[in-house]
């Protein structure tokens, strides 16, 4: 056990690299398993070109980690699926999944004046 260990840490991280290395590239639109069938059409979310346009050099802007209610902006945890931390339904200080992503995204077009706020322009058809 206490040789296996390490090594099954390491491919876990291997794995996570990897997946790191390659997904997030190819993303265009955000349809998070979690929310099931969605209503509106997937939001439009082209991962890097959308930051390399706003500037969004630091992953931890987005992926924050946190626990038992409180966000913790020093810990980054890009590749954790937001769902993994945000419930459906929100319970006690858990911001549910659909407001985590309304308010992460929204906040910050608002903040900088610029980027979608209109229902239409992040679900487009
Ligand atoms: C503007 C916000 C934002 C920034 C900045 C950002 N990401 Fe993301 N990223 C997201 C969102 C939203 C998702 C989808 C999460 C989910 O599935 O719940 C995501 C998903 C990912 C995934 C998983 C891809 C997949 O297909 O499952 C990886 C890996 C990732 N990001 C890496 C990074 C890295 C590395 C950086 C910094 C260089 C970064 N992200 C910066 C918002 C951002
Ligand atoms: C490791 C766990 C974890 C992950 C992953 C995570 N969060 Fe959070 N987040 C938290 C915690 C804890 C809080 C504080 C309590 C709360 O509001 O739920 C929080 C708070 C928030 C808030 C409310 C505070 C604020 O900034 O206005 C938003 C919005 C948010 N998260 C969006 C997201 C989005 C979008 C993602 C995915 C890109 C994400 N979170 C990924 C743990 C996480
Ligand atoms: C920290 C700030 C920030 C966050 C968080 C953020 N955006 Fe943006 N977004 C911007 C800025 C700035 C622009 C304008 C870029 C430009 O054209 O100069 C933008 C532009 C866009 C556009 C216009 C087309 C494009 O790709 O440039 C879409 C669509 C968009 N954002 C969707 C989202 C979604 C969906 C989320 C949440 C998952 C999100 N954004 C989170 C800052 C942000
Ligand atoms: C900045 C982009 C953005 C804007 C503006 C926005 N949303 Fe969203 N919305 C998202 C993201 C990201 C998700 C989570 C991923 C997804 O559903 O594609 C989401 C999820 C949802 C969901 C849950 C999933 C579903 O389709 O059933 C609903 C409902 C929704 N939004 C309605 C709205 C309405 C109504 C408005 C206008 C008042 C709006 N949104 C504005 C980005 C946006």
């Amino acid at each position: 056990m206490k040789r296996t260990l390490p090594l099954l840490l390491l491919a876990a991280l291997s794995l996570a690299c990897v997946q790191a290395a390659f997904s997030q590239q190819d993303m265009k639109v955000l349809a998070p398993a979690a929310l099931g069938k969605l209503t509106r059409p997937a939001a439009q979310f082209n991962h890097d070109p959308h930051n390399e346009k706003a500037k969004l050099d630091d992953c931890v802007i987005c992926h924050h980690g946190g626990a038992d209610g409180k966000q913790d902006k020093s810990v980054s945890t890009e590749g954790t699926p937001c769902a993994d931390c945000h419930k459906v339904k929100s319970v006690g200080k858990n911001t549910g999944l659909q407001r985590a992503y309304h308010k992460q995204c929204i906040d910050c077009h608002k903040a900088k004046g610029k980027g979608p706020v209109a229902c239409g322009q992040c679900h487009k058809r």
